[in-house]
């Protein structure tokens, strides 16, 4: 069954326990942790002190999405904070199978990302090395943005080539995801929906998550 992960980007920081603790009785499957640098993108969020902040409060999985530069300089940070998947961006990291590895030995599945201008082949040599594919539908850096409708050929693609390079990586879908548009997605092979805005933003929660998955 198709996993959703809200992304408390979208939360009310002052209330973050309590949208935590609503998300996940609305049937929340992860927790997605948006960490921004305003360098690799223009906006800035979170460092591992909010990841060790929400550790207690979910025995949710911790799905930590490094969007910043150096990203193998705060690996061990994030993992020591509780994140249970570390995710880095193609575009900024050095060597993709040494930080997948780096990720591993320190405990944590390992993610790699793309953003919608970068072509798959920046990945496929080594999608056997990750335990999961971020494909960004949206240009990263904030939240609420329109879902961009190219990614559905793209997830179509990299579904192709993880069935043809014998990898077992997941694909996660990350930007602008909705009701509207959640069943393509899941037709064209993601198996993770991130919905920060969609979940956060909504009256009814479970509701909207039970939407999202079916
Ligand atoms: C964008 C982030 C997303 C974002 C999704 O840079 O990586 O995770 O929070 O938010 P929505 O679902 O509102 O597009
Ligand atoms: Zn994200």
């Amino acid at each position: 069954m198709i996993k959703i992960a809200p992304s408390i980007l979208a939360a009310d920081y002052l209330n973050l326990a309590a949208d935590i603790r609503k998300a996940e009785s609305a049937g929340a499957d992860w927790f997605h942790v948006d960490i921004m640098d305003g360098v690799f993108v223009p906006n800035i969020s979170f460092g591992p002190g909010l990841v060790s902040a929400i550790r207690p409060v979910t025995k949710k999985f911790l799905d930590v999405h490094l969007m910043i530069v150096n990203p193998e300089k705060h690996l061990k940070s994030f993992r020591a904070a509780g994140a249970d998947n570390i995710t880095v961006h193609a575009e900024a990291a050095g060597s993709l199978p040494e930080v997948a590895a780096k990720i591993k030995a320190l405990g944590a599945t390992a993610g790699v990302s793309v953003n919608p201008e970068t072509p798959l082949d920046k990945i496929a040599g080594c999608l056997k090395e990750f335990e999961l594919v971020l494909v960004m539908s949206v240009n990263p850096g904030f939240g609420g943005q329109a879902f961009i409708e190219t990614s559905l050929g793209k997830i179509r693609e990299l579904k192709r080539l993880i069935i043809s390079t014998g990898s077992k990586a997941l694909i996660e879908v990350d930007g602008g995801i909705n009701e509207k548009n959640a069943p393509a997605l899941k037709e064209a092979g993601a198996d993770i929906l991130v919905a920060g805005s969609a979940v956060f933003k909504s009256a009814d929660m479970a509701q909207t998550i039970c939407k999202l998955r079916f």
